[in-house]
């Protein structure tokens, strides 16, 4: 190793589709802006993913799982194949990393860039969704009785406990006291009483401690407040299913799945934490050359921050601003040109 050289291992896991697509793109950038801010990454591959699942039957086998376990970071591109049936991937791969590598909150930013398209121009949308990721109504827990007859009853029950809310909420505020202060908490408590109680009591006492501005609503209304007043929010805070929807709601007003970015964060780090493009693997562009990589690029700018190399995450956003602010690209090769082109120019400037 080269002295002074910062070395993250980073587990790549392109997965299917667009997967490969976008992070090879991604995954070059970072590799630029570690030459310059003095870090190189130890890329370790991981075949995971519909293809494996086709070929193999595996979906996350021990081995796999104990070499993304010795990981600093995770880099997903996205799963996914028509010819797996919905759900088998879903719990078997993604949910499953999210359990045993305790990926406990999920981060979604959404930000309007400056030359963005969209209806919410001039609002000053700029919000995390901070997602609480293990628990809600994806725990698993619930069933199917009675079925084939008539009297078939399935129930999906929603698990809070108040270790998971907290450790959501505490993020949360940490978060809320980097940025502006204030965060939301979006639930339903006026009919979701037993949870909503629970959330609620957290998010007081936990912003209470931390000194930072508490604001509730409604999850319908927080649906109609992002579109029609987004500036309300900076950091808003909810239950899995809640954050799921929501975040997509942010991502479409924002520039749509092609830039929206995403972490699964373990911010206790007793382990790696993974970081994927919100979108899924696009089958239907898949290998004509026209996936966007800008989610995947964002993605990766998570992902240093994380690992702690600030100035390196910094550039690959400015680049990714200043390449839509002149218009963006219309296929993956001219926007790694153009994203490779002003991080270099970053580094001239520096
Ligand atoms: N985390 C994940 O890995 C993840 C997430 C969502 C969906 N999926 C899987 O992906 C597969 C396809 O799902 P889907 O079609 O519902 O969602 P999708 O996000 O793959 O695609 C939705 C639409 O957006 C377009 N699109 C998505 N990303 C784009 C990009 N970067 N650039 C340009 N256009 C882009 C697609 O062409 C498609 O028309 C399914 O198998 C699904 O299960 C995986």
């Amino acid at each position: 190793m080269e002295a002074g050289v910062r070395t993250h291992v980073v587990a790549h896991l392109p997965g299917d589709g667009i997967g490969p697509e976008v992070t090879a793109v991604a995954r070059a950038l970072v590799d630029q802006a570690g030459a310059r801010h003095g870090f190189r990454i130890d890329w370790r591959d991981a075949d995971l993913g519909a293809q494996r699942y086709l070929r193999t039957g595996e979906l996350l086998p021990d081995d796999a799982l104990a070499a993304l376990r010795k990981a600093d970071a995770i880099l997903l591109g996205a799963v996914g194949s028509p010819s797996v049936p919905p759900g088998v991937l879903e719990r078997g791969l993604l949910l499953r990393l999210r359990s045993e590598l305790d990926l406990y909150v999920n981060l979604r930013p959404a930000r309007l860039r400056p030359g963005v398209a969209g209806p919410r121009q001039g609002t000053g949308l700029d919000v995390v969704v901070v997602r609480e990721n293990t628990e809600g109504l994806y725990a698993g827990a619930g069933g199917t009785v009675h079925a084939g007859t008539p009297f078939e009853a399935a129930t999906e029950e929603s698990l809070n406990t108040r270790a998971g809310v907290e450790r959501c909420v505490r993020y949360a505020a940490g978060l809320a006291a980097r940025r502006g202060g204030r965060m939301t908490l979006v639930h339903k408590t006026n009919v979701l009483t037993h949870a909503g109680r629970l959330w609620q009591r957290v998010a007081e006492e936990v912003a209470a401690e931390q000194g930072i501005v508490l604001d509730y609503a409604h999850v319908d209304a927080a649906c109609l407040y992002l579109v029609a007043d987004p500036g309300r929010f900076d950091v808003i805070v909810t239950d899995n299913l809640f954050g799921d929807i929501l975040s997509d709601l942010a991502a479409a007003l924002t520039g749509g799945l092609g830039l929206a970015a995403s972490g699964n964060l373990n911010p206790a780090r007793t382990g790696p934490s993974m970081f994927e493009p919100v979108h899924g693997s696009a089958p239907d562009i898949a290998g004509t050359g026209t996936a966007n990589p800008a989610g995947a690029v964002l993605s990766a700018a998570l992902m240093l921050d994380h690992l702690g190399e600030r100035a390196a995450a910094g550039e690959l956003e400015s680049a990714v601003d200043a390449v839509l602010a002149s218009g963006g690209a219309t296929s993956t090769r001219g926007w790694a040109d153009a994203l490779s082109t002003r991080l270099g120019q970053a580094g001239d400037r520096a």
